[in-house]
């Protein structure tokens, strides 16, 4: 084939074959300087593909690889971005809502921190309930988000004016507006269908043999089982529960009893087992008391340099026990759901830790990261 084409017949020296060829390549080119697979879309690029990180020390004790989904390196900075992106794109699908649309959701926690963020980024306005006895802190931090807050009195689940139900009939009396509903919308169990639990299998070389991770919603734990059970039936799928908690019971005993104690841990532990939880494929659940959770973040903080939350203590301490359970050879994943700067006023005081009976319990060494 002639590819050279005179030029008088074109404005181009090449026929359309390679012209065509050249202006892809030139395409090609430019895209990769911009968009080159390293730099991610925005805030919303930056959810999920988190990096996969090696807990040195207590792989090294027990032999076993344990490794963690660095979840605080999500764009809002927590495991709940992933739910967050998630659940709007799940209302936009549903045409439930569109351009400078509302999203409401009822939270104290992550999860409204993961909205406001996706709301800036995306072009919504974001409402979030929440129970009047949270921080003044989380309060502050989503308002500097951009959401509206509304924090209504303390009523239990079945009280038509818990914050959830409150969330829900405030979508509802309004247009283009959605209520994403975490606990009972199934999109949050998908997110980890889809991402979390792929990117366990790709970045193990399907080298895994167990996960564990604590639950709230539920979605992080049933959506990363769900899509590693059918990869390999015999990953072993570890709920890590705090105290205080009704999933350890019903999991280990059928019946939906709450362990002793309320945790130092937030965001994780229910009373009932969600949407999101139904049908999670559960091989067996460990319960973790506070005391090891948080002398796991501190461990965490003193020996590899990582500043986390409890509930990241909580699911690393469980993490450790199943390895030393299942013994040398074994790779065991969880994550790191988000950075100890939220829980900095409490987890991190000394009075506070003494008063919940904790600071007594814990290693002499770690108390120099404490303050008063
Ligand atoms: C800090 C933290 N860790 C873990 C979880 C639990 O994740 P999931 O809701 O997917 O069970 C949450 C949920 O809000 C959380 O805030």
């Amino acid at each position: 084939m002639n590819l050279l084409r005179p030029m008088n017949q074109s404005r181009s020296v090449y026929s359309p074959v390679v012209s065509n060829m050249l202006q892809k390549w030139f395409q090609n080119l430019s895209f990769n300087r911009c968009f080159s697979r390293d730099i991610r879309q925005g805030l919303v690029g930056m959810v999920g593909n988190t990096p996969m990180v090696r807990i040195n020390k207590i792989s090294d004790e027990t032999g076993c690889e344990i490794l963690a989904k660095a979840e605080q390196c999500n764009g809002g900075g927590s495991v709940k971005d992933r739910a967050a992106y998630f659940l709007i794109k799940d209302a936009m699908t549903k045409g439930q809502l569109s351009a400078g649309g509302t999203v409401v959701e009822g939270t104290a926690g992550n999860t409204g921190i993961g909205l406001a963020h996706m709301c800036l980024a995306m072009g919504f306005k974001c409402v979030i309930y929440m129970p009047n006895n949270q921080s003044r802190e989380k309060i502050d931090m989503l308002k500097t988000l951009g959401a509206i807050v509304n924090p209504v009195p303390v009523v239990p689940w079945d009280d038509p004016n818990n914050y959830n139900h409150q969330a829900r009939r405030f979508a509802e009396s309004l247009t283009n507006a959605c209520w994403t509903n975490q606990f009972d919308n199934r999109a949050n169990k998908l997110a980890h269908v889809e991402t979390t639990g792929p990117e366990i299998w790709r970045e193990t070389g399907g080298k895994v043999h167990a996960v564990t991770f604590g639950s709230g919603t539920g979605g992080t734990i049933s959506g990363v089982g769900t899509f590693l059970k059918e990869k390999n039936s015999n990953i072993r799928v570890v709920l890590a529960d705090p105290q205080g908690s009704v999933l350890y019971n019903y999991f280990k005993h059928g019946k939906l009893e709450r362990t002793p104690g309320n945790s130092i841990t937030e965001g994780i532990g229910q009373g009932r087992v969600t949407e999101n939880m139904k049908d999670a494929p559960i091989d067996d659940a460990i319960a973790v008391m506070d005391v090891d959770a948080v002398n796991m973040t501190f461990r965490l903080l003193h020996e590899e340099g990582l500043f986390v939350g409890a509930t990241t203590g909580l699911n690393v301490f469980s993490a450790y026990e199943l390895a030393k359970q299942m013994g040398p050879g074994h790779t065991i994943v969880t994550c790191l759901c988000d950075t100890g700067h939220k829980y900095y006023a409490r987890l991190f005081n000394r009075n506070v830790l003494r008063d919940m009976e904790l600071l007594d319990k814990m290693p002499k060494i770690y108390h120099q990261y404490l303050h008063d």
